[in-house]
């Protein structure tokens, strides 16, 4: 039967389609959003109701398809129409030198780019609309991802020509490399972790892996980016320099290197280039490896043609690896705040990639195993980002080499180690360990949780060895007398670690339940599952079916947060914390509207109640938008001691100003 779709509900699904894909944009391209995450979610959740209504309005480009498709047997095969090439590499400024030479270059300007560490894809866009998406497989035929890289917000479905007089092109292949963030790496590795599950290496093996799923949706679930470089077929427009290209796909609504790249007039200014960009390496958001230097003139690349797998035109510049040299002096065993026996590398002091480097993790004794690793050996060590240090390999081994062994008893308290069924990990089952009560701590401390500033490992260290904590409820009970006379704590840093913890005491349920440190509940999981039940007392009560009604809950949560809710000394605890005023301002994070729908609200200066990613926290969950910056849209600007020349915009805008109390009122009407 076909239904007829009112003309309305159709005008709203293009309207939500394309604000949507607006913000995806604002976001992922130009980072900079201009609604908040739960405003998004609340478009998105609209479409996604229409849509439900009214399947005939659901197209390929709607951006309620970026969810995931169905799982795939298996990729199928694509042929791309040009093949996609590989660099060739320079490792140093001789071999740029010979290339420079090869090339002659006198008179050729060249479009020099960071060479992003990821995943090479190819885009086929039609008319403007994403059509297919393949990896480089063997230069000719790539598999077939193109449900995988729907679901990356910041790739268009379609394209839009944002310049005047340029013509989206009939047929647009466009290269490019997906990557991930370092900052989101770490997060997904962090969530990893928690989970129990296996972290990745680095942001590249995490971005392929995650590329090369089966599963559409678990590609969704992971943060991808993508950053065009380069073009196969173009139909409609004929750019005739590299940097014309790029600028072209960055006017479709592609992102590019824009950013960071230079137009370099020869040997010289590429070499400065080059310096300053491995200068930034550090500072960029995502991992570098180098630099591509690529003949501007495309009719010179044309000319210079190509070799069997890699364009004569183009060389990748590459940085010296961030890896040392130095020998392991000692393998030792740290406990966490789950009872996980890890070892740790002590190594010899060396300098890697600018940081000093002195131990780094080895994982699990399986890792031990298969890097070969002995105490005494000459070891390489790396570093790829804002990743912790790694072995890479042995290098040489003295004579005096021992083999380390997992101590059969936990090294802080003296349980013997057990090793779940199904598990590799050995675990302290000990629960009053004092490495596992310190490391509770920390975690319940720690900023995505309850976001104690100040609660670092030497105060946790002799808060527990002072016998002044045992749980996290007694940090409530602290006196600022007691925390000056610790080690080191002058009287100014003990009363500003007091004003952190009274100041923790005004929360959000996703932040308490996730500090509370429950097996496989991570930030995401609490947020899911306050949303879901809005209150405490309902989650501590919820059997394991309710649970795992939960968007992400499977059953080892469900599982977890149970137990943990049915043991009695846990739920003292938590009747601990709520009894020394821990609180989140209710109603609980209302999925959409809410008493503050329709605000949009710029915080200024300091508050003293509350930090201002608390704030934030509590005026979205009560549906209003925050804005980073005082523009005519805003409603209300919340001015605290220090607010400086938003305040003085917003009396020029005669917006109404609230301070801190008048805020709070708002929140409670
Ligand atoms: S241009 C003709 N530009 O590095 C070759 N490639 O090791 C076109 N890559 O296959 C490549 N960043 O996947 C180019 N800014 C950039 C790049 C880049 C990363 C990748 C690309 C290439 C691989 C070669």
């Amino acid at each position: 039967m076909v239904t007829r779709v009112p003309a309305e509900a159709a005008r709203r699904a293009e309207d939500l389609r394309r604000r949507l894909e607006h913000h995806n944009r604002r976001y992922y391209l130009l980072d900079d959003p201009e609604i908040s995450d739960a405003e998004y979610d609340r478009l998105m959740r609209e479409l996604l109701d229409l849509e439900a209504h009214h399947p005939s309005l659901v197209t390929p480009e709607s951006p309620t398809q970026r969810v995931g498709a169905r799982p795939l047997e298996k990729f199928s095969t694509i042929r791309h129409a040009r093949q996609m090439l590989s660099l060739q590499n320079a490792t140093d400024s001789s071999e740029m030198n010979e290339w420079f030479e090869r090339i002659g270059w006198t008179g050729l300007d060249l479009w020099c780019e960071p060479k992003i560490d990821g995943a090479a894809v190819e885009l086929i866009y039609e008319e403007g609309r994403f059509v297919s998406a393949s990896t480089r497989g063997d230069g000719w035929t790539g598999e077939d991802i193109t449900p995988n890289i729907r679901t990356i917000r910041g790739v268009p479905m379609s394209l839009v020509s944002s310049r005047q007089g340029l013509a989206v092109p009939r047929l647009l292949e466009v290269r490019g490399e997906v990557y991930m963030n370092k900052s989101d790496f770490a997060a997904l590795n962090r969530q990893a972790e928690e989970r129990g599950e296996k972290t990745f290496a680095n942001p590249r093996n995490a971005a392929a892996g995650s590329l090369r799923q089966l599963d559409p949706r678990m590609t969704a679930a992971r943060p991808l980016r993508l950053l065009s470089h380069g073009l196969g077929q173009l139909v409609g427009v004929s750019p005739a320099r590299q940097e014309e290209a790029i600028r072209l796909l960055d006017a479709l609504g592609l992102m590019t290197a824009l950013k960071w790249a230079k137009l370099c007039r020869g040997p010289e200014e590429t070499g400065r280039f080059y310096a300053d960009l491995e200068a930034a390496r550090e500072s960029l958001p995502f991992e570098i490896d180098g630099l591509v230097v690529k003949v501007d003139d495309l009719a010179a690349q044309e000319r210079l043609g190509v070799r069997a797998r890699s364009p004569r035109w183009a060389i990748a510049w590459k940085f010296p690896p961030r890896e040392a040299e130095t020998r392991l002096t000692d393998i030792r065993v740290q406990v966490g705040r789950t009872g996980a026996l890890t070892p740790v590398a002590m190594l010899e002091p060396v300098w890697v990639g600018g940081v000093q480097v002195s131990s780094a993790t080895l994982h699990n004794q399986e890792m031990i195993r298969e890097k070969g690793v002995r105490i005494g050996d000459r070891v390489i060590v790396t570093r790829a980002g804002d990743v912790i240090p790694e072995i890479v390999r042995v290098v040489s081994r003295g004579g005096e080499s021992r083999e380390f062994v997992m101590p059969e008893r936990c090294p802080v308290c003296g349980s013997v180690v057990l090793v779940a069924e199904g598990e590799v990990i050995p675990r302290c089952p000990n629960i009053s360990c004092l490495a596992q009560v310190k490391g509770r701590l920390l975690h319940f401390a720690s900023r995505g949780a309850m976001d104690i500033d100040g609660m670092g490992e030497k105060i946790v260290d002799q808060l527990v060895d002072k016998q002044l904590v045992k749980d996290p409820s007694d940090l409530y009970h602290l006196t600022q007398e007691q925390l000056a006379r610790l080690d080191r704590m002058a009287e100014k840093s003990a009363a500003n670690l007091m004003a952190s913890i009274d100041r923790s005491r005004v929360t959000t349920l996703p932040r308490l339940l996730h500090a509370l440190g429950i097996r496989h509940v991570g930030e995401a999981s609490a947020a899911a599952l306050s949303r879901h039940f809005g209150s405490l007392e309902s989650i501590m009560d919820a059997s394991e079916a309710d649970l795992m009604k939960v968007e992400d809950v499977g059953p080892a949560v469900a599982q977890s947060l149970r137990a943990f809710f049915t043991d009695k000394a846990n739920r003292r605890v938590v009747k601990r914390l709520l009894d020394a005023g821990i609180s989140w301002p209710k109603p609980e994070m209302k999925p959409a509207g809410g008493p503050l729908e329709g605000m949009v609200i710029v915080f200024t200066g300091e508050l003293e109640s509350m930090s201002r990613p608390q704030a934030k926290e509590l005026a979205e969950s009560m549906g209003a938008l925050v804005a980073p910056s005082v523009t005519k849209k805003v409603t209300h600007v919340v001015a605290g001691p220090g607010a400086g020349s938003k305040l003085d915009k917003a009396r020029a805008l005669k917006l109404t100003i609230l301070d801190e109390d008048g805020f709070l009122e708002l929140t409670r009407r």
